[in-house]
């Protein structure tokens, strides 16, 4: 196909939008590709949604090869399917209802949706089943940010998956997980795939597919061996060892008089940081708990609520008094009475700890000696940290999230009472999985990834086109009746080719294609033309090279 520039929709701005934090919101709406409504809520301009559609098309081509089907569900859903999973209660969830007060929610995600639609999987001949489509989304997020990275109405592809048991879940999950390598890896991002929370969704076991990037909001953990990854909300690390003061045969107090805080202790007892204690007082299920982290640590909210099977709230100060008949910063283990959930690293050694008395401190406080606790892995991994596999040096690095794929169980179809029978009649709940992916935020990732300090640099995938031709015709009608005949040629050739035919000048032809940044870029002005020949240069290259008109589309061809 072959595109005229002239009558194009593509406002490119040679300033940055203000308020632009990523780089890919800055260059997206730059190169004329995407224009904000109000925050959260993008248009993609005509150039900028062929992005978006080859990615579409490349996880629809993906999809299709594991065998989905691909279905259309529509945006709004009755409030009841919703109340029956108990989803109805999320803040992020548009709710709205209809002339005659009924209520209804722009899905979030279409698990109510299409389990509805697989109480029809009666027999165990039925599965297992990929059903998915392409479909708008409405979140209601807190913070959109970062153009299109975190938005509140985007195109998700969901999939599902119907199996009549773990083994066949498990099946469905792995063909998932390496249609999504595929698909990431088409699209030109770099991306690491790591275990990952299950967070709303529910069910037991997921993958988060990170793509490193200064603008995202997640933080990839990784091994420089190569043998661990994860999202840090999950990841362990672990941390240098302290340097332990003389061991002591029972704890003694001391004096620490308007001492609060851990880094104040260790001065005070010119001992390492590492070698202190950290009480932070929570209440879970009605109880007030200790937990424990190491002084140069910071406690995990999420882990200890995990490993506490509750929600978590800090305890007031009313809360801690009774508890333990002392102020915060002298709170430690021995003799409180609750619950001690104690992290990890303090399982070995002695530590300094509160005395549960105002002004005072132990030292040599040790666990199993002088308290018994749950012990969890209740801490942030921070830099410094070790691989828990080998022992290497942990890596963190902020990522976007680019998708996310879940084993569901049957947390959705025992609601809706979704069933099969099996060979012996048997009634069974079918097993779920759910596999979510944002086009738009992998355009926004790719961005990230693939920019220099003049635009954007697409990989030849998932570009708007193939080739840029720049007439530089100053008046010329010699360099303009070339310049399309070569577009024409590149057309025929199944290229998909943008021609400059704008009556502007050469330095604003040139920017507005490195911040297009289309792969290949043809220049047709008058000084090439006299010897026959034209300019071509990737965007990748730095310089032009000059080639034979007959020959351009051979150069681009090789690589
Ligand atoms: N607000 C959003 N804007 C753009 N894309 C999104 C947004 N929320 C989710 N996505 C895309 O949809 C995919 C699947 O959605 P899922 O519900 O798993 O995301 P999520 O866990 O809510 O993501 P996040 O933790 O970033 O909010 C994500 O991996 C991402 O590609
Ligand atoms: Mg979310
Ligand atoms: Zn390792």
């Amino acid at each position: 196909m072959l595109h005229r520039q002239s009558q194009l929709f593509l406002p490119t701005l040679r300033e940055d939008p203000a308020e632009a934090d990523a780089a890919s919101h800055r260059l997206l709406v730059r190169a004329g590709l995407i224009r904000q409504v109000v925050a959260g809520l993008w248009s993609y301009l005509p150039a900028g949604w062929r992005i978006h559609e080859r990615i579409v098309q490349i996880v629809r081509e993906e999809m299709d090869g594991i065998g989905g089907q691909e279905m259309f569900m529509p945006v709004l859903a009755p409030a009841e399917l919703w109340e029956k999973t108990g989803r109805i209660r999320i803040p992020e969830l548009f709710r709205l209802s209809d002339r005659n007060e009924r209520p209804f929610v722009i899905s979030m995600t279409h698990e109510e949706t299409v389990t509805f639609h697989a109480r029809e999987l009666r027999s165990y001949r039925d599965l297992p089943k990929i059903l998915y489509h392409f479909q708008t989304k409405g979140r209601d997020e807190p913070r959109p940010r970062s153009g299109l990275i975190r938005v509140r109405e985007f195109v998700m592809k969901d999939a599902y998956s119907f199996d009549r048991d773990e083994e066949g879940l498990d099946r469905s999950f792995q063909a998932h997980a390496a249609a999504y390598t595929r698909m990431f890896e088409r699209c030109g991002l770099e991306f690491t795939a790591v275990q990952a929370e299950s967070g709303m969704m529910g069910g037991t076991e997921s993958i988060d597919y990170l793509a490193p990037s200064g603008a995202g909001e997640n933080t990839l953990v990784t091994c420089e061996r190569g043998d661990y990854a994860a999202d840090l909300e999950i990841a362990r690390g672990v941390p240098r060892a302290p340097t332990f003061p003389d061991t002591l045969g029972a704890p003694v107090e001391v004096e620490t008089p308007d001492i609060t805080t851990c880094e104040a202790l260790a001065g005070f007892l010119g001992i390492d940081l590492a070698a202190t204690s950290k009480a932070m007082p929570v209440v879970a299920d009605g109880a007030v708990v200790l937990a424990l982290v190491r002084g140069d640590d910071r406690l995990d909210e999420a882990k200890l609520a995990a490993a506490l099977r509750a929600d978590v709230r800090p305890a007031q100060a009313d809360e801690i008094r009774e508890a333990f008949g002392a102020e915060p910063g002298s709170l430690g283990p021995v003799g409180f009475r609750g619950t001690v959930v104690l992290d990890e690293a303090l399982r070995d050694g002695q530590y300094v700890a509160g005395a549960n008395r105002t002004g005072f401190h132990l030292r040599g406080v040790e666990h199993g000696r002088d308290f018994d606790a749950q012990i969890a892995d209740i801490r942030v991994p921070q830099e410094g940290d070790t691989c828990p596999h080998c022992g290497g040096a942990l890596t963190f690095r902020t990522a976007i999230e680019v998708g996310h794929i879940f084993k569901l169980g049957t947390t959705y179809t025992v609601p809706f009472d979704a069933t099969y029978l099996d060979e012996q009649s048997v009634e069974r709940p079918v097993v779920m999985g759910c596999y979510g992916i944002g086009p738009g935020r992998i355009l926004a990732a790719v961005v990230e990834q693939r920019h220099d300090d003049r635009g954007i640099v697409w990989p030849a995938s998932v570009a708007p086109y193939d080739v840029h031709v720049l007439a530089l015709s100053g008046g010329s009608a010699e360099v303009e009746e070339v310049a399309s005949a070569v577009a024409e040629e590149l057309s025929a050739a199944g290229h998909d080719v943008l021609v400059d035919d704008r009556d502007a000048r050469p330095g604003e032809k040139f920017a507005d294609a490195d911040l297009l940044g289309v792969p290949v870029r043809v220049t047709v002005g008058k000084k090439s033309l006299d010897d026959g020949a034209v300019d071509v240069r990737r965007r990748t290259d730095d310089a032009d090279a000059r080639v034979d008109r007959a020959s351009v589309i051979d150069w681009i061809a090789t690589d």
